[in-house]
């Protein structure tokens, strides 16, 4: 029986270092690019097992599992509080967790969100203790593993980082985990491993991958088994448009096998669509699916758990974070399932209130969420370009109520149109690609106008 890759979601405070530790696993540098220096979209990089054996060594070969899995597919989320509904997704998605905490800051709120994310769905997790490298007085030996570079440090910084876990190892009993650093944990079936790290220097996180295998082990076997011919599962994470393709779609495959000339169903803004795949692009192995620089090859099929960019007609207005089937005859069936699950990705507005547009569900999601904690209402929240229609809606609000008459735009375009309609209404827009920028921006100017 085939086995597929494990889904790895990568969840905790905002800054903590869960991209910084993902760079690290793939060569990358996608942290430094972020704007704002956030993270405000989830991604996914295929890791293959070759890279984890390199990285982890020695260390893993006891382990029977590596032999048959081709590799672990990564999930990165964002940790500002905004994207509540993204981590979900991303804790949804998981086999396995990281819950990343930065040893100096210990629990934050958005570690404790993830915390309970991991209960809900009863993922298996470890924790990583992170950025040991700031430990003062910490001495870095590049690339080490955690028990070696432990024994180099001084009595006093050991016992620093010591006392980093034990806090650690408190807040996790309060929450009802037994926990213990890795290397003094006697139940791997009863307490969780901390493994302490450093996403910059690589130190420990030979020892982080391994334990990540061993719960794979422990756990996942029988989960990762793949039926020969198991039709695909899979969530949208992008709507995007690609220059010499068109509109296309991102979608994580979590369970299954997508092929060429698959008929799918997404959903599109007010309903369920069929449409049939003309080509699967996949990211290349240890290449972040959501980086604009990445290069794709073209594949006949695609293997869970993987990402994957799908072109196919009719996708224009499929929405980020909702489902995609196989469907092989029973249409209505899977219709209904799909039904179900975008039941729960439908946003409230009002009357009266503010537009608001963003580029992808989770980021839209978020938005209206932080708005929503700030007493703004909303009257509209949609994906896509700013457009002469947001516009308009936006004027006649303006007539009545000044303060709300305004859009409120993330990571998207002006349209030429809207451009013109905002000059001859005078209708404020806020456009930015950093989500808090937005929700600040508009709250110095609604005080500004109410001096
Ligand atoms: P969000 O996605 O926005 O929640 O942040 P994140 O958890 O992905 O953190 P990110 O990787 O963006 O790192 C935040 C900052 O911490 C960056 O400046 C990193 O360089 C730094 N950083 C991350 N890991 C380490 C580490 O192990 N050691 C040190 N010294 N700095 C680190
Ligand atoms: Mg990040
Ligand atoms: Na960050």
């Amino acid at each position: 029986m085939k086995i597929r890759s494990p889904i790895v979601s990568v969840l905790g405070h905002v800054d903590h270092g869960k991209t910084t530790l993902l760079d690290y696993i793939r060569g990358g540098a996608m942290a430094q690019n972020e704007a704002g220096g956030i993270t405000q979209h989830i991604g996914g990089t295929e890791i293959p097992m070759e890279v984890i054996e390199t990285i982890c060594g020695d260390l893993l070969k006891k382990l029977d599992i590596r032999e048959t899995m081709p590799g672990l597919f990564f999930i990165d989320t964002p940790g500002h509080e905004a994207f509540t509904t993204l981590r979900k997704r991303g804790g949804a998605l998981a086999d396995l967790a990281i819950l990343i905490v930065d040893i100096k800051e210990g629990f934050k709120p958005q570690t404790y969100e993830a915390l309970n994310i991991l209960k809900t769905f009863k993922t298996p997790f470890v924790v990583a203790a992170t950025k040991i490298d700031k430990i003062y007085g910490w001495e870095t030996h590049e690339g080490l593993s955690f028990i070696q570079t432990y024994k180099k440090q001084a009595n006093n910084v050991q016992e620093k980082l010591d006392n980093g876990i034990y806090e650690l190892v408190g807040i996790l009993h309060d929450e009802g985990f037994e926990s213990e650093r890795f290397d003094r944990v006697e139940n791997f079936a009863k307490q969780i491993c901390i493994i302490p790290i450093s996403a910059k220097t690589g130190e420990g996180i030979s020892e982080l991958l391994t334990m990540l295998m061993g719960l794979a082990q422990q756990y996942l076997k029988e989960q990762l088994q793949l039926e020969p011919d198991a039709p695909a599962k899979g969530t949208i994470l992008e709507v995007k448009e690609e220059k010499g393709l068109g509109v296309t779609v991102d979608a994580v495959i979590y369970d299954g096998i997508l092929r060429k000339n698959d008929t799918i169903v997404l959903t599109s803004r007010d309903n369920v669509i069929t449409t049939k795949i003309r080509s699967l692009l996949k990211p290349r192995p240890l290449e972040e699916m959501r980086d604009s620089k990445k290069r794709f090859l073209k594949v006949d099929e695609v293997v869970a758990a993987a990402g994957i960019k799908i072109v196919a007609p009719k996708i224009e207005n499929v929405i980020s974070g909702s489902p995609l089937r196989v469907a092989r005859g029973d249409f209505e069936g899977v219709k209904e399932e799909i039904m179900n699950e975008i039941e729960s990705i439908k946003i409230d507005t009002d009357e009266m209130g503010v537009i608001v547009k963003a580029d992808t569900l989770g980021s839209l999601e978020a938005l209206v969420s932080m708005l929503k904690a700030m007493d703004v209402p909303i009257r509209a929240a949609d994906i896509g370009d700013v457009s002469r229609r947001d516009v308009v809606d936006a004027s006649i609000v303006k007539n009545a109520n000044p303060e709300y008459g305004v859009i409120i735009a993330f990571n998207i375009k002006i349209l030429p149109s809207a451009s013109e309609e905002i000059k001859t209404t005078g209708v404020k827009l806020f456009s930015a690609d950093v989500i808090y920028q937005l929700t600040e921006d508009y709250a110095e100017w609604t005080a500004a106008a109410a001096e």
